[in-house]
């Protein structure tokens, strides 16, 4: 290709950016960075010649991707250069509520050309990902959200650390984005919004570039709005050995791979098997049928030696306080409405309302015991340090996806339609911390934590256009 001066310009730039932006590793000051929110473009779809208007942060999906050391502060000024209101939100960082990023209870949304600074210090090594938090079921549909990576004091032994971003996107023939279809009340009241298009890292075949014999490390990062997919790598062998973050004892992905609802990350360790020019799959298997969504590729490079150690080591714990086995409080979540058991009333803003006046005058579809939409009084108030159970019962037909901010938690019982009481998980999750969890119709899950941020946080369905309508509250730590 030839170097024109046009492309050299943007080139030199883009690499001063860089260097401003990430001093390097073990600055005392920390690492800081600057975002602006605004449009761009994309290439989601394979036809070159079709670029999609998106919103991005610095106008690209994924935003860049922010790396932050365990421990050690972070700062990142952020720019609204939208039409509309919006706040960052630090997905999985368990950090100061008043850097949460939730307008209207931690901080007053970022209004059009205004700025604001997010400061912290992240507490856990991980994968995590940040995306706005007002309008969210919009602003995260058109693109806004990138990986925010906090590296381990000592970093696993592989060669190299990829991120797999996979969104769907719901575009027309033309390759805009289906703008209609947002706010939907059909969709806010069924699954949610889903796409028709598939991308990975913003991508619609994404190529990792490794070589023969090459460890990976796979950062699986999902930001859909509301589809739950299910990635695998069937030629290639991946344990997992994280989830939201924390680590988990290394074990294999079954061939069904790895389930990933909306907000939820998975990191793999995998070992590269084949022969330079191969080409492997990875697949999305949500709807039944393999659709590939990316390679692996292996370049031309001499294979590298397997590694004499088969299984990859656990990564290094995350400082999380483990629940104590009496919980000092029990705290009810019941989950009602949507499509098929639609609610005949609930209370909303404090006023008790009928299911038709919700849905038609408020855009409520659902409620969390009874409440549609942000209560003025929070679910439960703990005071620092109590362990938490909270039992969460999904009355409604569809899947739903409970995400809790500025804590981790563990999963102690779930049981489905049938079962006699509650039964021990088996599942890998049992003793793993994690963020989000996903829910299918009618079952219940017992989960606890140990409420020791203090501040104001969120619980929320992250199927983006529940939360909208309906499934959202809060707790407070004093
Ligand atoms: Cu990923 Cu309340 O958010
Ligand atoms: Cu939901």
């Amino acid at each position: 290709m030839k170097l024109t001066r046009r492309n050299f310009l943007e080139s030199s730039l883009a690499a001063t950016v860089v260097l401003c932006a990430v001093p390097p590793a073990g600055a005392a000051t920390g690492r800081a960075y600057n975002l602006e929110l605004r449009p761009g473009t994309a290439q989601l779809v394979e036809d070159p010649s079709v670029l999609t208007n998106i919103w991005g942060f610095d106008g690209k999906v994924p935003g860049p991707i922010l790396r932050a050391r365990q421990g050690q502060p972070l700062s990142i000024a952020v720019t609204n250069r939208l039409a509309q209101p919006t706040s960052v939100h630090w997905h999985g960082l368990r950090i100061a509520n008043a850097m949460d990023g939730v307008p209207g209870l931690t901080q007053e949304p970022i209004a059009p050309g205004e700025a604001f600074t997010y400061r912290f210090i992240p507490p856990d090594a991980g994968t995590y990902w940040y995306h706005p938090h007002q309008r969210a079921w919009e602003q995260v549909a058109r693109g806004l959200y990138g990986a925010l990576i906090v590296e381990e004091d000592s970093a696993p032994d592989v060669d190299h650390d990829m991120l797999v971003i996979a969104d769907d996107w719901y575009l027309g023939d033309d390759g805009a984005i289906d703008e209609k279809s947002f706010g939907n009340l059909h969709d806010w009241s069924h699954a949610g919004r889903m796409g028709n298009i598939l991308t990975l890292n913003g991508k619609p075949y994404e190529h990792l570039e490794v070589s023969a014999g090459d460890r990976i490390r796979l950062r699986l990062i999902g930001t859909t709005n509301a589809r739950v997919l299910q990635l695998a790598i069937p030629d290639l062998r991946p344990w997992i050995v994280a989830h939201d973050g924390h680590p988990v004892t290394p074990y294999l992905a079954s061939s069904d791979g790895v389930e990933l609802s909306p907000g939820q990350r998975t990191d793999l360790i995998v070992d590269v098997r084949g022969k330079p020019g191969d080409k492997i799959p990875i697949v999305e298997l949500s709807a039944g049928d393999k659709l590939v969504a990316g390679y692996i590729v292996i370049g031309k490079g001499a294979p590298k030696a397997r590694r004499t150690k088969a299984t990859p080591d656990a990564l290094a714990a995350n400082p999380v306080a483990k629940p104590a086995a009496v919980a000092d409080q029990t705290v009810n979540l019941t989950m009602t409405g949507g499509a098929m058991r639609f609610l005949a009333s609930a209370q909303f803003k404090g006023e008790q309302l009928d299911g038709r006046t919700l849905a038609l005058d408020h855009g409520q579809a659902w409620a969390f015991n009874g409440v549609s939409g942000m209560p003025a009084s929070p679910l439960f108030t703990a005071r620092r340090g109590e362990t938490i159970n909270l039992k969460m019962r999904n009355d409604t037909l569809w899947q739903h996806n409970i995400h809790l901010h500025g804590h981790h938690f563990v999963e102690l019982s779930r049981h489905a339609p049938g079962d006699d009481g509650a039964r021990t998980v088996t599942t890998d999750r049992a003793d793993a911390f994690q963020d989000t969890i996903l829910m299918q119709s009618d079952e219940q899950s017992e989960i606890s934590f140990v409420a020791d941020n203090p501040g104001k946080w969120m619980i929320h369905c992250h199927m983006l256009e529940h939360q909208a309508s309906g499934m959202a509250t809060w707790f407070e730590v004093t």
